[in-house]
């Protein structure tokens, strides 16, 4: 599916609808240049999971973890990680196979983990179009 945003809000009540096609157990791969609107995705999605913490990236950690909504949500941010062999030291099998949502920004860093079976949402600009225009694909989906 592809959307079109045209402002932060729309990105989060992309996400937020898209939230409610979740169960809880799937992985979502968000990738896009920076500042694409990656997080504010994820805000939109954990609201959606009925999650009222405030949702902002992980900055001195790897991982950020909500547990109080309605399906957990593991949010990962691997922009500067340094190899894939650091999500198995955090532990990404046990993250993994809690039923929770797991969203991991930029995927793309740690590719070989990944099995194929992600939903990958993918979030690209267009500044000759304006500011805030962005596309969003979602693949894989539910
Ligand atoms: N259509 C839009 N969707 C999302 N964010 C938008 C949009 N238009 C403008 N913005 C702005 O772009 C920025 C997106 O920031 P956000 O942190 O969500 O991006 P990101 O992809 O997570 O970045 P990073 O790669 O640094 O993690 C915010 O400042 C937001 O207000
Ligand atoms: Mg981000």
């Amino acid at each position: 599916m592809k959307y079109i945003s045209h402002s932060a809000d729309d990105t989060e009540k992309i996400a937020y609808n898209f939230a409610s096609m979740l169960r809880g157990g799937e992985i979502i791969n968000l990738d896009g240049d920076l500042g694409a609107g990656k997080t504010a995705f994820i805000r939109g999605l954990a609201k959606g999971l009925g999650i009222s913490d405030i949702v902002s990236s992980p900055t001195f950690t790897i991982v950020n973890e909500y547990r109080k909504g309605n399906i957990p949500l593991f949010h990962f941010d691997v922009y500067r990680i340094g190899s894939s062999e650091e999500m198995y030291d955090i532990g990404w099998d046990d993250y993994i196979s809690q039923g929770a949502v797991v969203a991991v920004e930029w995927s793309v860093n740690i590719s070989d983990i990944f099995n194929g079976d992600e939903i990958k949402v993918m979030i690209t600009k267009d500044l000759t179009k304006s500011e805030e225009y962005r596309e969003i694909t979602i693949e894989g989906a539910v």
